[in-house]
């Protein structure tokens, strides 16, 4: 296993749309355990391909405190949405900024496992929030889109001086009760 290196917005390759998984081999299969060890490591409750430069469907999701319910979702697919309301919001490749996003409470889900087997499934609460927000990122797209375009210019403006005044050091991610994806 190994880590990733987690790409931040402004880059324009969290612009790309992932591609569908065809082949459920080995190099999957190490693709999503490195999710699952960059993801812990970051830290973080969920992680798109697409943030570590791989532009295909795969997200890895785990919300337990004790990091022992990995989620693996392949070629996702939202069949039925429930409800909405609004979560404060965090991203991996958004560090240290928070914003309220409305979602979907609940959401029918159809994917692949690891060895492509396919299943459905029902999350709602977090779990919801976390798979929409992943899915976004699969296309292309920012918890950050769904904000205001002065607000979003604000967050690129102060990440790119984080960034300038950090060097090479990674960004710091929160802890606790805020959490990313
Ligand atoms: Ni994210």
């Amino acid at each position: 296993m190994a880590l990733r290196t987690i790409l931040e917005f402004p880059d324009p390759r969290l612009r790309t749309r992932a591609q569908p998984v065809t082949r459920f081999d080995a190099a999957l299969g190490t693709l999503i355990d490195d999710l699952l060890e960059t993801m812990y490591a970051a830290p973080g409750i969920g992680l798109a391909a697409t943030q570590v430069d791989v532009h295909q469907r795969v997200i890895v999701i785990d919300v337990s405190k004790e990091h022992n319910e990995p989620l693996t979702l392949i070629n996702p697919v939202i069949l039925a949405r429930e409800g909405e309301a609004s979560t404060e919001e965090g991203c991996l490749s958004v560090p240290g900024i928070f914003d309220d996003v409305k979602r979907a409470t609940k959401v029918r889900v159809r994917s692949h496992d690891r060895k492509g087997r396919e299943h459905e499934g029902e999350y709602q609460d977090v779990l919801a929030v976390c798979i929409q927000h992943e899915m976004d990122h699969l296309e292309g797209k920012l918890f950050v889109d769904y904000l205001s375009d002065l607000k979003r210019e604000r967050i690129r403006k102060k990440l790119e001086k984080e960034r300038r005044e950090r060097g090479s050091r990674p960004a710091a991610n929160a802890t606790g009760a805020r959490r990313a994806y």
